[in-house]
This record gives structure tokens, sequence and C-alpha cells, in this order.
């Protein structure tokens, strides 16, 4: 078997936010929020030993928020893994990350302004963190992750002047469109995708990742997870990808902590399931979500 591009492991449920466009915003407070012990972090890293060489720790929670998080990164170092995480940046400078290679810091907008959606969550905070980071002689490789809503083509054009004057130390900006899913937004309208085209094209000199906003034709892409990355929740439930992750129990392929990957691989749910997504045969969620190009963020 080729090793899987990487493997996501959702840490911890806990977050310090309330972003009404994420499910978290449906969560009163932290009291029945999970997170997964180091024991049984580290047990799940020797079951995928040797499916793949990258861990990516991010679930429906803020990974900071971890108290072990520092020893997890080491722990995948141990074992010549290499980490990356998305993070709200609140808490950047309260954890070490000499450990980590790579952190995508969600940053939709540089500043409050009227539509923010990101609650319990300072722009200006996050940007001085950010820069705080970047002043260090070593950081993670940095790159920006937006949310692109019909409301905020102005303030993506602020994040893209942003990385334009710090271009040689954020290696890239992954732009992705709002997913109705998680809440009730409406998706990401054709008229907002080309100005963030156009937007896009006049920062051509930027690593954009943007294939997913300003992709405005209307086939099918097959996608990328069950084949060539897979997705951990908090439990260690194998689930069919992170957008149908989380708390939802719609797919749960199994236990990491009953059985080993290969076991959980060879099952005739498991294997069900990649046909369907071969012969394009999706069920809704997945439809909703190729509509929107969400599951092109990371291919
Ligand atoms: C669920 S958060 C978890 C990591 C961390 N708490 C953070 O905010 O970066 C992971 C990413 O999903 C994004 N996200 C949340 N709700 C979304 C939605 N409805 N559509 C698209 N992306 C969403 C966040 O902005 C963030 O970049
Ligand atoms: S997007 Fe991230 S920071 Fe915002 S509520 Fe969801 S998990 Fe928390
Ligand atoms: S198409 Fe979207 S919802 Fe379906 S498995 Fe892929 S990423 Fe997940």
């Amino acid at each position: 078997m080729m090793p899987l591009d990487y493997i996501q492991v959702e840490i911890t449920t806990l977050c310090n936010a309330r972003c009404r466009y994420c499910s978290q915003s449906k969560i009163s407070d932290n009291t029945n929020q999970h997170s997964m012990d180091i024991k049984s972090f580290n047990i799940l890293l020797d079951r995928i030993s040797g499916f793949t060489n990258n861990i990516h720790l991010q679930g429906v929670g803020e990974p900071l928020m971890h108290k072990d998080f520092e020893s997890i990164i080491f722990s995948c170092k141990q074992k010549n893994l290499t980490t990356s995480t998305t993070t709200n940046g609140t808490l950047l400078g309260h954890v070490n990350l000499e450990c980590l290679d790579e952190l995508y810091i969600s940053l939709d907008s540089i500043e409050q302004w009227e539509d923010d959606q990101r609650l319990g969550i300072i722009p200006e905070q996050v940007v001085e963190n950010l820069d705080d980071l970047l002043a260090q002689n070593r950081h993670p490789r940095i790159y920006l992750t937006s949310v692109v809503r019909d409301t905020s083509v102005a303030q993506v054009a602020k994040v893209l002047n942003y990385v334009h004057t710090r271009r040689t130390q954020i290696s890239g900006v992954v732009l992705v469109p709002v997913l109705d899913i998680y809440a009730s937004n409406d998706l990401l309208s054709p008229n907002v995708r080309r100005e963030i085209a156009t937007l896009t094209r006049s920062f051509s000199h930027l690593p954009i990742f943007d294939d997913a906003v300003t992709n405005t034709d209307d086939s099918i892409h097959s996608c990328g997870w069950l084949f060539d990355k897979l997705y951990f929740d908090v439990h260690g439930i194998l689930r069919v990808c992170c957008v149908r992750g989380g708390n939802s129990n719609d797919i749960a392929l199994g236990s990491i902590f009953s059985d080993g990957l290969k076991t959980l691989l060879s099952q005739d749910h498991f294997l069900r399931l990649m046909q369907r997504m071969r012969r394009e045969d999706h069920d809704a969620i997945c439809e909703k979500c190729i509509e929107s190009g969400l599951c092109h963020i990371w291919r």
C-alpha cells in the first residue's frame, strides 16, 4: 500500500471561541468536550505506524488547548513523523512549537468588522501573535487559512495585503469557501467566487491555494479522503473525513483502539464506501461538500 498523504487526528474538541459558522457555536460551554490523552495518542501513533509520514492535528476544537500539545508533537517527532496543525491563533506564544513542522493559522480578517463570525477571537490579537512568531529565529512553516463568505471579499483582500508585506515569511494562504453543513449559512455565491478569482489574480505573486473558491465549473470532483488521507476523531474512531467527522455519528468506521489500521481499512464497510466514491456515487453530504469545493482544500 502507498503511504497515505497524511492522517488527521482530532486531539481535542475543547475550544476557547464559538465561531458562528462552526459546529462549536451550537455548544454552549466546554463541559462535554473531550481530549485524547497522551497515552491513547501514542497508541494511535503505534497503530498507524508505516501508513503515513505526516500527522495533521485538527478536528472541531482548538488543538493548542490540549494540555499535552507539546508532548504530542514531540512523540510524532520521535517517530520521524512530520506534524502540522490548524489553530485559531489565540494561544500562540503560550505553547512551544519547536517540534511542529507546519502551522495553519485561521485568519478571515486582520481586524474586527461588522460581519465577523469568529466570536471570541480578536483578529488584531491573532495578527500580533503571528507577528511575534514571525519575529522568532525558528518557527514552523506558516500558512494562513481564510474562510470566505459572500460578505468577506474586502477582508480577504486585506488578509492578502498583509501576507504581501510578509511574503518571505508566510508560505501560503488557503482560501476555503464557507460550508453550510456545520451551520445554516449560504454557500459562497458564484459572483463572489468570480470576485475572489479576480482578486487572487492581482496577488498572483503569492502562493494562494484557492482552487476551491475560484473554481466556477460545475463538474464533480472526487475527493481524496479514504484514498490518500484519513481522519480519526477525538475518540479514535475512523471517520470518512473531517467534514463528516466531529460529533456526527453518520459514518463511523471503527476504533483504532480496538483494531489495527489494516483491519479497519479492509472491512467491507470501508471498501464499499471507496467503491461508491470511485463511481462518484456520493451521498447528500458529499454532494454539498463537492458543490462548495471544500473537498479540494488539501489537494
Ligand atoms: C474547525 S477549525 C479547528 C481548528 C481551530 N480551532 C481553528 O479555528 O483554526 C478548522 C478550520 O475550519 C474552518 N471552519 C470552521 N467552520 C467552517 C465552515 N462552516 N466552513 C468552512 N470552514 C470552516 C475554521 O475557520 C478553521 O480554519
Ligand atoms: S472554527 Fe475553530 S476556533 Fe472557531 S469555534 Fe470552530 S473550532 Fe473553535
Ligand atoms: S466529498 Fe466532502 S464530505 Fe464527502 S468524504 Fe469527501 S471531503 Fe468528506
